[in-house]
């Protein structure tokens, strides 16, 4: 039997701990499946006196990620501490210089470096796994990077952000607030104290950049990603997208279009019988659309120490698994060399359907008027309702709009000239409407 690959893991928080825990009780299984033992020899975190529920007690402590990466005696380097700048990038670029095989669930530092890294990797031949980093337990990245290959992605969406869907779901299933859901997520661990870099779609934003660049072949552009996070989703909304068939998911869309690629994370408007509206709680889903396979759906568990750990552990197997001087996959799906620039298609030209609410004085002309401004712009209306406010005692009204496919540029033209108008009785909230292809 080949000798044990030896794994050294810098960072024993939720992800970390349960790797530990995972290996140390799997020990036989994993050495008959991967034809070698998987042994940890090394790890680090910041303090060395926590209990972590987990024996580390044979195994060598470093004091800091970047010693252990310069030095510890291992084959791979496991990198689960998280952030962009600092540790992370620091060791993982010794560790990757040094010629070890990389792992890593972090998304920050793979949106933000993802191709300098796989440059360094590449030049090595070392392998850098990050499977984890987008969709926890899902295994998105090796669908893309390895068995999607020769298909042109047209699409590539998904919920992508667990403490979001989660948000969402309750507002609608219980009829609470926002904030009061965003309260119970973070009681309940979902979401962290500071969430605004989970509910302004950063963290989704991050996934998001990886899988363009996997599914079109481009630089990663993080910076380049129209985003709306799901803070302005009332319960208003909610009920309305509701009576109209439709649910409402933060989603992270990527689109391949005559003018470039889209990249876009907003609160969405799903048909409620499509397969991803049913996608509630910390579940996350992503979809790929692609001219050879069609369409393919993976949902499963997007985050939690257990699930994560089993994508790092299935990024580990692949590296005891394959052989030394064989041929590696590129880190990117395509060589970083050959990775093309990044084109941004506008925003304004992006086509679709809208669902725009608007809150209005009730007074005669009203609709009418309404509607002129979306025909001035060209916009076809699927249907246009009126209701009174529910909770109000003045006479404001609420109108409801749904339109055709059209441009965002004209939904823009519409809304601004409606605002312009002496009747808006509040800020008119607009919403995005997506369409799966075939679930
Ligand atoms: N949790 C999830 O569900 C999940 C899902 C998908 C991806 N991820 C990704 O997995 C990674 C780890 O997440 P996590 O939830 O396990 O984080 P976590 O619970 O906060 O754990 C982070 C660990 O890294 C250590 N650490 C942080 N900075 C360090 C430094 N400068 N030097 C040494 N050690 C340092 C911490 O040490 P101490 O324990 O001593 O403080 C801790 O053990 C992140 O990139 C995250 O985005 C997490």
């Amino acid at each position: 039997m080949a000798d044990a690959l030896k794994v050294g893991i810098a960072g024993l928080g939720t992800v970390g701990a349960s790797l530990v825990r995972i290996i140390q009780t799997r020990a036989n299984e994993l050495t008959v499946t991967c034809g070698r033992a998987i042994e940890i020899t090394a790890v680090t975190a910041r303090d060395r006196n926590r209990d972590r529920g987990i024996d580390i007690s044979g195994i060598t402590w470093f004091d800091t990620p970047e010693k252990l990466a310069a030095e510890a005696d291992i084959d791979v380097f496991v990198e689960l501490m998280g952030g962009a700048e600092g540790a992370a990038p620091n060791s993982v670029r010794a560790a990757l210089t040094r010629g070890l095989h990389v792992v890593t669930a972090n998304k920050a530092l793979l949106a933000s470096s993802g191709v300098e890294l796989a440059r360094i990797a590449e030049e090595k031949g070392a392998l850098l796994n990050f499977e984890a980093a987008v969709a926890g337990g899902i295994p998105v990245i090796k669908a893309l990077r390895e068995s999607l290959t020769g298909n042109t992605v047209s699409r590539v969406y998904g919920i992508m952000n667990g403490t979001c869907n989660y948000i969402l779901t309750r507002m609608e299933k219980e009829g609470l607030s926002f904030a009061d859901c965003l309260k119970e997520a973070q009681r309940l661990g979902y979401a962290e104290a500071d969430p605004a870099f989970d509910i302004e779609g950063n963290d989704t934003a991050h996934k998001l950049a990886i899988l363009t660049t996997l599914a079109f072949g481009t630089e990663i552009a993080a910076d380049e990603i129209y985003l709306e996070g799901i803070t302005n989703i009332s319960i208003e909304d909610i009920h309305a997208a509701a009576d109209l068939g439709y649910r409402i998911k933060l989603l992270g869309v990527a689109q391949q279009t005559d003018s470039g690629i889209e990249q876009r994370v907003h609160p969405t408007m799903v048909p409620h019988d499509s397969v991803i509206a049913q996608v509630d709680g910390v579940t996350n889903a992503v979809a790929i659309e692609s001219d050879i396979l069609g369409e393919l759906l993976m949902v499963g568990p997007g985050a939690g120490g257990d699930a994560t750990a089993s994508a790092v552990l299935g990024d580990i197997a692949d590296i005891a698994k394959s052989r030394p001087g064989a041929q590696r996959v590129p880190v990117l799906g395509t060589p970083a060399a050959a990775l093309s620039p990044y084109k941004r298609a506008r925003m304004q030209s992006h086509e679709g359907g809208y669902f725009i609410r608007l809150t209005v004085a009730d007074r005669t002309g009203v609709f009418a008027s309404i509607a002129a401004r979306m025909a001035e712009n060209a916009i076809s209306l699927e249907s246009i309702v009126q209701r009174a406010k529910p909770d109000s005692e003045d006479t404001a009204k609420t109108i409801i709009l749904v339109t055709h496919a059209t441009t965002e540029d004209s939904v823009r033209k519409a809304v601004d000239a409606i605002k312009r108008e002496s009747y808006l009785a509040g800020e008119p909230q607009v919403i995005r409407i997506e369409r799966p292809k075939a679930f």
